[in-house]
């Protein structure tokens, strides 16, 4: 498997093969693999002749220090995993200065109120590191397709309206969300949960299921209120935000509408935070 540490180096090595008509999809991760960046990497592979990988913990995006700190990081297992499913892989992993020669700090950019609500308003400055960093990244891989799990749902559409508004020759595609078998939506952050901490979190997605299963009888204020009761029932949950909103402008839902929708949240559990989504169409 290829790996570049550097940008000059993975530059050159995909430009040459793209002038030669290969197809390049590209999967932004920040580490610590788990099948769920794993699915986005096969559906890469099935949709394109090459497939980029880069693993970045990258620091703008975090508001709080020990939150970076602690971030979980095992780049030998990593690479062990993407082997397991291709040698043709290209992994990028570059340091901090690297993607940062310009000094750590984010761009700013304006995502059309994308931002406003859920992790825009709980995680300060989040989405102007995200921002910034995939930005850097689409301009080094330059790819045809660029792989966001529907787990982030917020950050997918933030980078979707990016790609719009640069009008950056990427297409971005949505990939669906991979739980484990109780339901919880796998994360990099589930592997800070104890055993019994992982099955208390399996309330988050009862919580968005109890939503879906409401959402065409109850009132969305009835369905909030429910939900928080719910939560609140367990003590080692603490709610950060439930809300239902439309998938385009992510706009909290005061009534019934005929768009899509969907219902976030999120919430520490023994001091994780862990968020989740699903679609109630
Ligand atoms: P990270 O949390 O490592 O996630 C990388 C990609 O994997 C994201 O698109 C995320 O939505 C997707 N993903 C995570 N868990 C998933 C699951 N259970 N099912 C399907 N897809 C899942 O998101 C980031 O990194 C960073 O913010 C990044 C975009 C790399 C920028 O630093």
């Amino acid at each position: 498997m290829l790996i570049f540490t550097d940008i000059s180096s993975i530059k050159s090595h995909l430009n040459k093969l793209e002038k030669v008509g290969n197809i390049i999809g590209f999967v932004p991760t920040m580490g610590s693999l788990h099948n769920g960046h794993l699915s986005l990497v096969k559906k890469s592979i099935l949709e394109n002749n090459v497939t980029v990988v880069s693993i970045f913990v990258n620091p703008t995006q975090f508001d709080n220090s020990e939150d970076l700190q602690t971030y979980p990081s095992n780049i030998e297992n990593d690479i062990g995993l993407l082997k397991s499913i291709s040698d043709e892989i290209i992994l990028f992993n570059p340091d901090s200065d690297e993607i940062y020669s310009d000094g750590i700090k984010s761009h700013q950019f304006d995502f059309n109120g994308l931002d406003k609500h859920m992790e825009g308003k709980s995680r300060q400055n989040h989405f102007q590191g995200v921002a910034t960093v995939v930005n850097k990244l689409l301009s080094i891989v330059e790819p045809d397709n660029i792989y966001f799990g529907e787990k982030d749902f917020q950050q997918l559409r933030i980078i979707e309206n990016l790609v719009f508004e640069k009008k950056i020759n990427t297409k971005v595609v949505r990939c669906e969300t991979l739980r484990e078998l109780d339901g919880l939506a796998l994360s990099s952050r589930n592997s800070k949960l104890s055993f019994s901490s992982k099955k208390i979190a399996t309330n988050l997605f009862k919580a968005l299921n109890f939503a879906k299963e409401k959402f065409s009888t109850l009132d969305i204020f009835e369905i909030e209120k429910k939900v928080r009761e719910k939560i609140k029932a367990h003590s080692e949950i603490k709610l950060d935000y439930f809300m239902i909103a439309d998938e385009e402008k992510l706009e909290p839902l005061i009534s019934g509408n005929n768009k899509k929708n969907r219902a976030f949240i999120a919430a520490y559990i023994s001091g994780v935070r862990l968020i989740d989504n699903i679609k109630l169409y």
